[in-house]
């Protein structure tokens, strides 16, 4: 039995569905489809037969099964682009005499999904090596090097410093965590810029001084408020300008420069911009986009040296998030990089 054609209205409302949604009348044949899966599964497939649009076996089966068991049911569906793989989970309904299907996209929780698998492994990674070095030091000291001073002060140094790297790591996705969790909510007090930069500066000044290079702080004025939260801000600077004396050393010199407010494109009014900027080796184009990805790390061997466990600039660009802020990484290989915080000065609540 043929369907009588949908009325405009319920064709207008269907094509209302920012879902992607197709109406399957008693003959198979498809009565209606929305824009949203017209750019899944291609133009002028009213009146076809639904087996010529879906081709997909699970869905055509679910389809009849739903049909004979009047039950209605729901697939998984993956529609195969040029450039990408989009999972839906395709949701059965029957109306009267025809059927209904809407596809819910799954990409964004299946991301997610992968997303806590990957930080699990990153992080079971990330402790595995220096546990696996420590467990092997235990057993040299209890074993081959009982008795040997030497060797047995080494070790213990070597032991320290993996432990260090431990506490560091789980120090930092603590103040990760934290940091998401509060993303929300506005920071209240208002911070004095000037005094926050110099006292982070002065923290870092033996790990620059170990590394031969000298910060210098370049600012217009000597007080410059901003709506923010103090810890978290020291937190961002001292992250930047350690990741300048870390990897930009080189250069021998660190500039950190604070802008008086001007109109920011960027933030849309009124904002300073506090760049830290070193001459070390610089970093390819193509790593920028990813720096700010937790454990992304451009060699990961040499940061490992260092004790960088690539959690800092996640760390930052939450942060700055939290401040309504942006973020800009700029690097040339051979030249340097320059990473610049956008702070706006007027409280946004
Ligand atoms: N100023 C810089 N010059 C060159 N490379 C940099 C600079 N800042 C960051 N990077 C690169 O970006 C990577 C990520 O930095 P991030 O601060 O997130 O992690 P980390 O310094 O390795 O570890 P952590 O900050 O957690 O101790 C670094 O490993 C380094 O490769
Ligand atoms: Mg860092």
């Amino acid at each position: 039995m043929k369907g009588l054609a949908l009325s405009d209205t319920v064709l207008s409302l269907i094509a209302a569905i920012p879902l992607p949604v197709l109406v399957i009348g008693s003959d198979d044949r498809i009565r209606a489809i929305n824009p949203p899966l017209e750019a899944v599964l291609g133009r002028d497939l009213i009146g076809k037969h639904h087996i010529t649009a879906l081709r997909q076996p699970v869905v055509i089966d679910a389809i009849a099964r739903a049909r004979a068991q009047g039950a209605a049911a729901s697939v998984r569906f993956v529609s195969r682009d040029r450039d990408k793989d989009t999972p839906y989970l395709v949701h059965i309904a029957l109306a009267g005499q025809d059927i209904v299907l809407s596809f819910e996209d799954q990409s964004a929780a299946e991301d997610v999904g992968k997303m806590r698998r990957d930080f699990v492994a990153n992080v079971s990674h990330e402790l595995r090596t220096p546990l696996t070095a420590l467990l092997g030091f235990i057993e040299t000291l209890g074993g081959a090097a009982r008795d040997d001073a030497k060797a047995r002060e080494r070790f213990l140094g070597i032991m320290a410093h993996e432990a260090e790297r431990m506490t560091r790591l789980v120090d930092d996705l603590l103040s990760l965590s934290r940091v998401e969790e509060d993303e929300r909510v506005r920071p209240r007090e208002q911070v004095e810029l000037c005094g926050l930069l110099g006292s982070v500066i002065k923290g870092l000044e033996p790990q620059a001084a170990a590394a031969d290079v000298t910060v210098r702080l370049v600012r217009d004025s000597d007080t410059l408020q901003v709506p923010g939260d103090a810890g978290q801000l020291t937190q961002v600077f001292a992250n930047l300008i350690e990741n300048a004396i870390k990897y930009g050393a080189s250069g021998k010199e660190i500039v950190v420069t604070l802008e008086a407010p001007v109109n920011h494109l960027r933030l849309r009014g009124q904002g300073v911009q506090i760049s830290v900027a070193d001459k070390g080796d610089g970093i390819a184009s193509h790593h920028i986009a990813r720096l700010t990805e937790r454990f992304y790390r451009v060699d990961t061997h040499r940061s490992r040296e260092v004790g960088g466990t690539g959690l800092g600039l996640a760390i930052v660009k939450h942060i700055v998030n939290r401040h309504r802020g942006r973020l800009l990484i700029e690097s040339e290989l051979g030249q340097g990089t320059k990473v610049s915080v956008f702070l706006p000065v007027e409280s946004l609540s």
